[in-house]
């Protein structure tokens, strides 16, 4: 039986949280720091996450038999790598294996090297301002323009235009995110997917494939945000396609970073862009999506608590999971008006419970908090509206229904969440 640390406090981490409760293998589980939607139904915990020792030595007292880590920085940090020499297992990758989402020169560097397939790319330092300059005009437009590191989800520019490409890379040369330098790679045509797949260094299983909506505006109009809504599974990667992330991406890249005494333990996340049935990486994260994960582990049946552990002891158990995809899911975000830029927060919000009158539906908390013991907006992202269903189409009436019952003042959801499917 397992004792569990979850460390985050997004719509992720309540999506894991309940999966985790429903784990015959779950004795106990903490949330740390959690939200007000996981702490009704597990115990919050104030951890400092930043005092990896600190950490370290709570798990050891409460006698801690894993750790799973929902969210980039802390992994970045060396969080796992320390719990590892307190004994402690995780699930989650060392700081060395955090490299594939914390820097992209390091992740594209090792994609070349391995033949995975991706867009082509030359990576600048700050000293190459110059260079970059000429090398992206005499480049094709769209041409894209990211930060070699870590930016929450912000440093990345897809240019149409020439001068949009030079904009960015003075920003991004002038310090706008640090000074880790840019990659400049080219345009990939085609729909995005994400799929993930639990490692254990050596071996791994794939979950159902999701396809979020990064755009804040219906059809994909508007500003890149953190994600507006997800559904699962997504019919564009074909088991053909699926196929080929096993072989083509996975595969080849955790033996790489087992040949490089940096194995990767954890959720890797696979960004794609398919095209032709064929996948090509966009980006590798060293976590659960986020808001994918809702809607994914919404239809993965399983004992996630012995799933997520065997990884994390390196011995990944495939018979912990039933099915990876019982039917269809879908996440609806609602959001604050004025997200992705400003947005008010702490206004009162109303409706959850009889959204959730609907036993096949889930509304998972974002970006809450309790003022006064009323649950009000604390965050762009504020909810997110998940659906089950035997088909896509049911799961989608069924959490747009749900939608309509929740109600507070800056209200804001995209309306076609799961449409592209179609
Ligand atoms: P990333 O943070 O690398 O996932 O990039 C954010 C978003 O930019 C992706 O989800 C894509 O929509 C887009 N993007 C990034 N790289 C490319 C590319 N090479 N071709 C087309 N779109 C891209
Ligand atoms: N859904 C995108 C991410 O979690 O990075």
């Amino acid at each position: 039986m397992e004792r569990i640390l979850l460390i985050g406090s997004g719509g992720r981490e309540h999506a894991l949280t309940v999966a985790l409760l429903h784990s015959p293998s779950c004795e106990k589980l903490w949330v740390a720091p959690g939200n007000p939607g996981i702490a009704r139904e597990a115990e919050c915990v104030a951890l400092r996450l930043d005092d990896h020792t600190d950490l370290a030595r709570w798990c050891e007292q409460q006698r801690v038999t894993l750790v799973v880590v929902g969210p980039e920085q802390p992994l970045c940090d060396g969080l796992a790598d320390v719990l590892r020499q307190h004994d402690v297992d995780v699930f989650g990758p060392s700081k060395a294996a955090s490299q594939l989402e914390g820097s992209k020169g390091f992740s594209k560097d090792l994609m070349q090297r391995l033949s995975i397939p991706t867009a082509p790319y030359r990576r600048f330092g700050m000293h190459e301002h110059a260079a970059a300059t000429d090398y992206v005009l005499q480049h094709a437009v769209p041409v894209v323009i990211k930060y070699d590191g870590l930016a929450a989800g912000k440093g990345v520019v897809v240019a149409a235009t020439h001068d949009e490409a030079q904009r960015a890379i003075d920003d991004m040369m002038r310090g706008m995110f640090g000074d880790d330098g840019v990659v400049i790679e080219g345009f990939l045509e085609g729909e995005e997917v994400s799929v993930f797949a639990i490692c254990d260094g050596e071996r791994f299983l794939l979950l159902a494939p999701a396809q979020d909506h990064k755009r804040a505006g219906d059809d994909d109009t508007g500003k890149n945000t953190g994600g507006m809504g997800a559904y699962a599974p997504a019919g564009i990667a074909t088991a053909e396609v699926m196929e080929r992330v096993s072989t083509s991406i996975v595969q080849p890249l955790l033996r790489g970073m087992t040949e490089m005494g940096t194995p990767f333990i954890g959720c890797l996340f696979c960004g794609l862009m398919v095209r032709d049935n064929h996948p090509s990486v966009v980006e590798f994260n060293v976590r659960f999506g986020d808001p994918e994960t809702q809607a994914v582990l919404s239809v993965l049946d399983a004992d996630v608590a012995a799933l997520l552990a065997s990884a994390a002891r390196g011995a990944l158990d495939p018979s912990t999971v039933r099915s990876t995809q019982r039917g269809s899911a879908c996440n609806v975000v609602l959001a604050s008006a004025g997200y992705p830029d400003q947005y008010e927060k702490g206004l009162p919000i109303a409706g959850i419970d009889r959204a959730e009158e609907d036993p096949q539906v889930t509304v998972f908390h974002a970006g809450t908090a309790m003022k006064n013991n009323q649950l009000v907006t604390n965050g762009g992202r504020v909810l997110g509206v998940t659906a089950i269903g035997e088909t896509l189409d049911e799961a989608m009436r069924r959490s747009y229904a749900a939608v309509e019952k929740i109600t507070y003042a800056t209200k804001m959801f995209r309306t076609d969440i799961g449409k592209k499917a179609r």
